[in-house]
């Protein structure tokens, strides 16, 4: 029993050693597979694009929608409340998205991230490669009705919502 612990528990350092040996080397190895990058919340990519996120906090009511939760939770239940999360913070319900106001403050708008997609990677090494650029109306549809990406005719208005 005894030494089955040991063995079992000396394995265990050998196998996290590695582990932390991979997560140290990943980032410098480009032909690893990618880790799945988590979200940074806007205050993440001001120091890079000072423009982008000038412009963005200056004009785009995403950057305040969590305002928008709080004018009007007054009557709401805490279940009503959770589902405007999806659409009015960022990266809601996936991994390493916005969670609570209390866990993720730097998450609670709908920030860069819902249409550049999660910026963790690409933050911490400036690589473009590591963050969306292009976009469709379809990236638009998960918070805005179909009928209303037609309505603000997606083409013009494209950086209507951003910067
Ligand atoms: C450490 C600096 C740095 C940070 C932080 C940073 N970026 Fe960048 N970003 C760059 C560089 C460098 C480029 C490539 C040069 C360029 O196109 O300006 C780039 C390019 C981009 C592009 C265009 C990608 C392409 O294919 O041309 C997008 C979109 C972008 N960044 C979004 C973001 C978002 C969103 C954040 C915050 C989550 C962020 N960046 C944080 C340095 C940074
Ligand atoms: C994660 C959900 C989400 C995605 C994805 C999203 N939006 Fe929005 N957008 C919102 C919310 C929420 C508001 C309203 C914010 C408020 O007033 O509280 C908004 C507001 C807007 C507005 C109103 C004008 C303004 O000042 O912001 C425009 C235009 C807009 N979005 C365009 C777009 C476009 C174009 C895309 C796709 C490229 C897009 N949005 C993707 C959630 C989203
Ligand atoms: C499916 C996505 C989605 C969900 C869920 C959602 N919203 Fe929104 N909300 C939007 C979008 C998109 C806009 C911007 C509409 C536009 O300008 O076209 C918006 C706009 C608003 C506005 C208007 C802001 C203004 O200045 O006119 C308020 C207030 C608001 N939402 C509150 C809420 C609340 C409260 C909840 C939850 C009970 C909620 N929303 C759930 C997507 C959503
Ligand atoms: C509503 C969606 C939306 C949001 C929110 C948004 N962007 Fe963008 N962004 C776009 C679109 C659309 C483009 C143009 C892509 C193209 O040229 O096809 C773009 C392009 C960019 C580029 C590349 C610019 C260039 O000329 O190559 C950068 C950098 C960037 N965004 C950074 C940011 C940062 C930083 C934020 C937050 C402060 C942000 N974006 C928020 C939609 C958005």
């Amino acid at each position: 029993m005894q030494t089955l612990t040991q063995t079992s528990s000396r394995q265990r350092m050998l196998l996290t050693s590695f582990a932390m040996l991979l997560l140290a080397i990943a980032p410098g190895n480009a032909s690893a597979s990618p880790p799945t990058a988590t979200y940074v919340g806007c205050l993440a990519c001001r120091d890079c694009h000072t423009e982008e996120f000038r412009r963005f906090v200056t004009y785009a009511k995403k950057s305040r929608s969590f305002e928008s939760i709080e004018r009007l939770r007054h009557g709401l239940t805490e279940a009503e409340i959770e589902r405007c999360y999806g659409c009015h913070t960022t990266g809601y319900g996936k991994p390493g998205g916005f969670v609570s106001i209390e866990a993720t403050p730097h998450l609670k708008n709908a920030g860069c991230e819902v249409c550049h997609g999660p910026g963790g990677r690409h933050a911490a090494t400036g690589d473009p490669a590591a963050i969306k650029k292009h976009l469709s109306k379809e990236d638009c549809e998960v918070c805005h009705t179909s009928e209303r990406v037609a309505a603000f005719r997606f083409k013009p208005l494209i950086h209507g919502g951003a910067h």
